[in-house]
């Protein structure tokens, strides 16, 4: 298994000792960057850089790093970043110094986060926060046991909290619904050459501190499957391990389509993981119904609501799964 680290706001840069200040220091961009890069991103393309300007913490889209093919809009790039935003809060709230969050999605600057009044973590912030670095996407099989009422209601109420919802497909019809709209999503990406190359140039069988290990991959697709796995490697699977029968899968989604509603997804996306991860859920991301218009749009529809799906997520309990590598924080921090 893989050892994954642990991270007490005390290991990171020290807090202050002084007096209360409007100002967020380097100790803070440092606890805020160390957080906010262990988001998840299309393809662990890690498209976001951290900085201090004139004493507020700036999240910044790494256009280097859009997915070219993938990507065209900038939705994933937002989307991560607005996840790694709600990482840096989460650290910066565990220091006690709470941020207030300006989002600002038409520049390269995603997001601005300046201090607000200090006060003490409260019991949801650390236990959210101490779960950051064990959270990661778990693509293999779950087991067949239901998800508890009460965690969905938590799940729903994370997405809830930070201006999103999450809807849970309940029932047969539902889950087939979003399998076929899944599915057929899938088989678009899948004839698109140009898309594939690029996922592929992401697949990673060395040690490269970005891109999908195809240890962290599901087993290989293989038909009787009902929802639709990224191919990150060739893992066979073994006998009788297919996946659950009936997976819970929630599609998060916001009421409008802005950039700047896409960021709020980002962070509502993480908070809904770190909740799973706190419950003692697994996760794993769905994204190709997302980028494919069409498939969106059926989606929405299928939906008895009105807002726009920004992820599909399936949830579960599972044998613990393989982090991604992340890149060191020193080569996010932008001058
Ligand atoms: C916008 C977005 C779309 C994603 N789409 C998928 C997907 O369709 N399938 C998948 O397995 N993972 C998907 N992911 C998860 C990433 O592959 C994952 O976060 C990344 O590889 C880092 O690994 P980790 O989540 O284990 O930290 C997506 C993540 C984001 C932010």
């Amino acid at each position: 298994m893989t050892e994954v680290p642990t991270m007490t706001p005390t290991e990171q840069a020290p807090v202050a000792q002084h007096a209360p200040t409007l100002l967020y220091g380097e100790g803070d961009l440092r606890s805020a960057a160390i957080a906010g890069i262990r988001a998840p991103s299309m393809h662990n393309s890690q498209p976001w850089r951290f900085r201090l300007r004139d004493g507020a913490i700036e999240i910044l889209a790494d256009p280097d790093r859009q997915l070219a093919v993938a990507d065209r809009s900038g939705w994933a790039i937002r989307v991560a970043c607005g996840a790694a935003t709600y990482n840096a809060r989460l650290a910066l709230a565990v220091r006690g110094r709470p941020a207030e969050v300006h989002l600002r999605p038409t520049s390269e600057v995603i997001a601005r986060l300046t201090p607000g009044r200090e006060r003490p973590p409260t019991y949801a912030e650390e236990a959210l926060y101490a779960v950051i670095p064990r959270r990661h996407s778990n693509r293999s099989p779950f087991w067949p046991e239901p998800v508890p009422a009460e965690l969905r209601m938590r799940l729903v109420q994370a997405a809830l909290s930070e201006h999103a919802w999450l809807d849970l497909l309940v029932g047969v019809v539902a889950l087939t619904g979003f399998a076929e709209i899944a599915g057929s999503a899938d088989r678009v990406l899948r004839r698109d050459n140009e898309y594939q190359s690029e996922l592929t140039g992401w697949t990673r069988t060395d040690d490269r501190a970005d891109g999908v290990p195809a240890r962290a991959g599901g087993p290989r697709p293989e038909p009787q499957d009902l929802l639709p796995q990224r191919d990150f490697g060739d893992r066979s699977r073994a006998p009788g391990r297919d996946y659950e029968p009936e997976p819970l899968v929630g599609i998060l989604g916001v009421p409008t389509d802005r950039p700047i509603d896409q960021i709020t997804a980002g962070q509502a996306l993480q908070k809904l993981l770190l909740t799973a991860t706190d419950s003692g859920l697994a996760a794993s991301l769905i994204s190709q119904p997302i980028e494919v218009p069409a498939a969106r749009d059926q989606l929405r529809r299928s939906l008895n609501r009105t807002g726009f799906p920004q992820m599909a997520l399936r949830l579960g309990y599972g044998m613990p799964g393989h982090p991604s590598p992340r890149r060191d924080v020193t080569e996010v921090l932008a001058p």
